[in-house]
């Protein structure tokens, strides 16, 4: 770790490192979210709304962090969240996490938009390695995807419900951030400015694409698969297309982008292993509940029947043990890890999640905690 890095001692300052160090269309694509960003900003506003109710005497001079999850034991309850595009944050940049994530115990989720393939990422160290995945219109892509998951040896198929149609990111069109970019001249002019991740970068932009999208054998351009992404995603996806997965995915199926309680219950009529609860970080639809807002009736729809997991919002060990209190089993996190890349490779990543065992520590220990599995409703001051 630089010198630099050790005195970064929060999620939010590693955010505004990441600021200064990237261009703002890209920084602006990592940390926007829909229209008039309400529930980007209600995701964390309703984290802090939840106050803590501590027992000192509760004694907790030894802390343990570790959960187990789908036959797994991670070393603590974060796991590293899907994000498209992470290796435009650092050259590299899902395999550095996946190191990151292996180092610290934890599981990483590979997004479908990841730059390199989903083969490589499998090659790159992270032995608890998830992959996510859409319907889309051509179902055969789907199950192809799924298949080549299997033979890499992803443990679990997490399907995202929630990005049927993509949401309307409104910094995103004013920075001209798209695939192919119509970058203004005003983002080229910030990009020329952010020497050092333009350096950085510079060998790795002619390899920056969609890699799980190229066929073998076809030249892999960026724009051609980004329109074959977009065309492929299916607003009329349905249950069944649910059951379809859970007949060809053997491992462990989530699905993340749960909100309502009634879809819970069918998620566990259909066999389903675990639900997300997450509204893709207010990225997809603007005025949808925050999802630590959500989780309770999702717990108690789903009667322990699955796991439940959540992300959106957190930005503290605080806000995951919080999520724990109210039911769900890990957290997950998007930007996080992708402020820590941004500002320091693997290194940034491993920081990240080593600020957040360190707050959960805490946490636990101000609280009279010593165990992941005694954290429940009555921490929380109501
Ligand atoms: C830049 C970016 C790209 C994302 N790409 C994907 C994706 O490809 N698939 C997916 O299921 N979710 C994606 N997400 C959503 C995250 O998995 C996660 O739901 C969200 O970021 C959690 O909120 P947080 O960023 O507040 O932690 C993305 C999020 C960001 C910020």
């Amino acid at each position: 770790m630089t010198r630099e890095m050790a005195r970064i001692g929060s999620v939010a300052e590693i955010r505004a490192r990441a600021r200064a160090v990237l261009p703002r269309a890209v920084f602006d694509f990592a940390d926007g979210g829909a229209e008039d960003e309400r529930t980007l900003r209600r995701n964390e506003e309703r984290f802090a709304d939840l106050a803590l109710l501590p027992r000192p005497l509760n004694g907790a001079a030894a802390r343990d962090l570790s959960v187990e999850l789908f036959g797994r034991r991670l070393a603590l309850p974060l796991i590293v969240g899907p994000v498209g595009l992470a290796g435009l944050f650092w050259p590299d940049g899902e395999c550095a996490a996946a190191r990151a994530a292996a180092q610290a115990g934890t599981a990483i989720c590979l997004s479908h938009g990841s730059v390199c393939t989903l083969e490589r990422f499998a090659e790159a160290g992270a032995a608890a390695r998830w992959m996510q995945v859409f319907i889309y219109r051509d179902r055969g892509f789907t199950r192809e995807l799924t298949e080549r998951a299997a033979a890499a040896g992803y443990e679990a198929l997490v399907l995202t419900i929630d990005n049927q149609l993509l949401g309307n990111r409104e910094r995103d069109r004013r920075n001209g951030f798209a695939i192919p970019p119509r970058l203004t001249a005003g983002t080229l002019a910030g990009m020329a400015r952010k020497g050092r991740w333009l350096w950085r970068m510079r060998g790795e932009f002619s390899r920056i694409t969609f890699g799980n999208y190229a066929r073998p054998g076809e030249q892999a351009n960026v724009a051609a698969l980004a329109a074959r992404m977009g065309s492929l995603l299916d607003p009329g996806m349905s249950w069944r297309d649910v059951e379809e997965l859970r007949r060809i995915w053997k491992g462990t199926l989530l699905l993340k982008g749960v909100l309502h309680p009634a879809e819970a219950l069918e998620a566990v009529a259909c066999g389903v292993d675990g639900i997300i609860v997450s509204n893709h970080g207010g990225r997809q639809l603007d005025g949808a509940p925050a999802s630590i807002e959500a989780l309770p009736a999702i717990v108690t729809a789903s009667g322990g029947k699955l796991a439940v997991l959540l992300d959106g919002g957190v930005r503290r060990g605080a806000d995951v043990v919080k999520a724990l209190a109210l039911g769900a089993r890990a957290c997950l996190i998007g930007r996080p890890w992708l402020w820590g890349l941004a500002v320091g490779g693997e290194a940034g990543v491993a920081q990240v999640l080593e600020m957040f065992g360190s707050e959960i520590d805490r946490v636990m220990g101000l609280s009279g905690i010593s165990r992941i599995d005694a954290i429940n409703a009555e921490l929380l001051f109501r």
